[in-house]
């Protein structure tokens, strides 16, 4: 396996490491992201096993120790199965997410005092990147849920919303959402809530020029439209769901 390096906004770059063996024939794509400021942030950590891999795929940009922060979404081996092994290799660097994160995983599993994020609150990385942390509970999974905004860009670091399955390219401007409706339906990997769809819009109200995807291209384009349109999707699933529930009910 190669980690593939691309930048896909002005300082924003993707680490992409390719599994064939996950959902074949597709496959399935590892992303993580490097935030370059005077504070360089990586979100996602990567798989625990897949570590030396990224760190080796990092240090063709930065050196490791420059890392200042170690953010993602939510607490799963992708997202953050790594952590201690980039606190070890970058001393300096502290472990960000949001305060329910941090309250039920991040204050037992990282191996230094992690700093916990409020809804909304900006990290401001120097160098003109900002990053804002936004709550997204059980949206796509995990009551932990968040996803990070970087301001002087426009992209939206969305973790496993628009998982795809495939090698696609490091940037498209081609249609994301129905390959991620056809993720959807392969995974099931979303926590299916009644609050999903204003969740998604709240996102499509950032304007996002750039979409990072952990699993699947990175997105140039009009943000705000592919989140609505995941909305109104995850809205027919949530109320077909729903449906069937009650009527389950009225024949029982
Ligand atoms: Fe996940
Ligand atoms: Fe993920």
């Amino acid at each position: 396996m190669e980690t593939r390096i691309d930048e896909i906004a002005d300082g924003i770059y993707r680490l992409s490491t390719f599994v064939p063996d996950i959902a074949p024939p597709a496959g399935f794509t590892f992303n993580q992201f490097l935030v370059v400021g005077d504070a360089p942030l990586m979100f996602h950590t990567g798989l625990r096993k897949m570590f030396g891999l990224n760190r080796d795929a990092l240090a063709r940009i930065i050196a490791p120790e420059q890392l200042r922060w170690i953010a993602y979404g939510h607490f799963e081996a992708d997202e953050c199965g790594a952590l201690n092994d980039w606190l070890a290799a970058a001393p300096q660097a502290t472990a960000a997410q949001g305060a329910t994160g941090v309250m039920v995983s991040l204050n037992d599993f990282a191996d230094r005092p992690p700093r916990p994020l409020a809804n909304g609150e900006v990290l401001d990385l120097g160098g003109g990147k900002r990053v804002r942390f936004i709550d997204t509970p059980h949206t796509p999974h995990g009551w932990d849920a968040g996803v990070l905004y970087e301001e002087s860009t426009g992209t939206l670091l969305c973790g496993d919303l628009f998982t795809q399955l495939g090698k696609g390219p490091a940037l498209t401007t081609g249609d994301i959402v129905g390959p991620a409706i056809a993720g959807e339906d392969v995974f099931h990997y979303s926590s299916l809530n009644p609050d999903m769809g204003a969740t998604l819009r709240s996102l499509a109200e950032l304007s996002p020029r750039t979409l990072a995807l952990m699993h699947g291209p990175s997105f140039a384009g009009d943000g705000a439209a592919a989140l609505r349109a995941l909305a109104d999707n995850y809205d027919g699933r949530v109320t077909s769901a729903l449906k069937e529930v009650m009527s389950d009910r009225v024949a029982a």
